[in-house]
């Protein structure tokens, strides 16, 4: 991809180098065409600080030499790689290019040691030291700046140590959850439930689900609106895990705690997004990832004798 929003930029650019270039050659044949008026003592007759003299010497054919082979190293390369303008170059080299080709070496060379991996389920994986280790350290490198590091999550991104799961959590479901990522949307709720009083009302019925504490009087007025909320989070409130709509009866929040933000939530709606690794990681990667993740909330089996 070109970095110029409009062809002139490119032209513009690699003619200004271009010239550049010429200008040193023309520099050179300038200076060597132009001749002082030899004197009989060989200097230019410029003199400083009382006895420095500057000599009238031809540069040096070594030099120039150089000057020559720099101007035409610069003008091979320009050929090569890219340098004028959007001008990709006769090599096609980019660091893109390079990028993608330094991942697939490094790929190929742990291809092996994944290999050993994938053919083991991931209850197995959970029993291998080795195998969670390199699972820790890929969650540090790529999760735990949403997750944190301890996978506990914060307000907003869910807690993955826990057995509380948003979209479930058998290790098919995870591999699933980390290779395509996830989408969880609630639409803003306001209209159907009615007037800001009845918003309340629903806030303090879905308290009420967890035993949080609670307006009884309110809930019980309440409760008959939350039928707008039950195509999603089920009729008692306990979630659904194919719509990644939440369990309202666990007092385990993702979004925060109380009636102000519940009210915000029906009021706003909410999306979150977890990001596919799909195209970061590769398959054999999410396989050990995710038998860590499930052995978070998952006990290793005990090791064979
Ligand atoms: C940019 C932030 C971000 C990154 C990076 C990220 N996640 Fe997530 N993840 C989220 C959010 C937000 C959700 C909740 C999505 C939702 O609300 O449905 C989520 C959901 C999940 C879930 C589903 C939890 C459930 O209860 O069903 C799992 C599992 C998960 N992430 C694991 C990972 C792993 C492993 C990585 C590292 C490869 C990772 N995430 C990287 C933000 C992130
Ligand atoms: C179209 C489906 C849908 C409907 C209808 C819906 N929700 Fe949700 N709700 C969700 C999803 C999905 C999430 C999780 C959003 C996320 O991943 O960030 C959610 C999140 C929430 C949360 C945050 C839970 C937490 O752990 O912090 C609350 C509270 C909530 N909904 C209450 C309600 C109430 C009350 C209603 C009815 C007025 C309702 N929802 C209607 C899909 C829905």
């Amino acid at each position: 991809m070109s970095d110029f929003d409009h062809g002139f930029w490119s032209i513009f650019i690699a003619g200004a180098t271009l010239l550049g270039i010429a200008a040193c050659l023309l520099l050179l044949w300038v200076t060597a065409r132009k001749k002082v008026a030899p004197r009989s003592d060989n200097t230019t007759g410029h003199v400083w600080d009382g006895d420095l003299t500057e000599m009238n010497n031809p540069l040096p054919l070594w030099w120039v030499g150089m000057f020559i082979l720099t101007i035409v190293f610069s003008l091979l390369y320009l050929v090569a790689y890219p340098g004028l303008g959007s001008y990709k170059g006769e090599l096609q080299w980019s660091t893109q290019g390079e990028y993608e080709e330094e991942t697939r070496q490094a790929r190929a060379a742990l291809e092996p040691l994944y290999a050993q991996f994938t053919a083991r389920k991931a209850e197995e994986l959970v029993g291998d030291a080795n195998a969670m280790a390199i699972g820790e350290r890929l969650f540090m490198n790529n999760c735990a700046q949403c997750h944190g590091s301890d996978a506990r999550g914060s307000k907003g991104f869910p807690n993955l140590a826990d057995i509380d799961w948003l979209h479930g959590g058998t290790p098919e479901v995870i591999a699933r959850t980390l290779t395509k990522g996830r989408v969880g949307s609630m639409p803003p709720m306001a209209a159907a439930v009615g007037n800001s009083d009845d918003v309340n009302n629903v806030a303090h019925y879905v308290l009420s689900l967890s035993n949080s504490p609670h307006d009884s009087v309110r809930a019980q007025l309440g409760k008959s609106k939350f039928t707008a909320c039950a195509a999603c989070h089920g009729a008692s409130g306990k979630g659904n895990p194919a719509l990644g709509a939440p369990n309202l009866a666990d007092d385990i929040w993702l979004h925060g705690w109380g009636v102000p933000a519940i009210v915000a939530i029906i009021n706003n709606g909410k999306t979150s997004e977890m990001p596919g690794q799909a195209g970061k990681l590769t398959e054999a990667q999410i396989h050990v990832l995710g038998a860590w993740v499930w052995g978070l909330s998952n006990k290793a089996p005990a090791p064979k004798p």
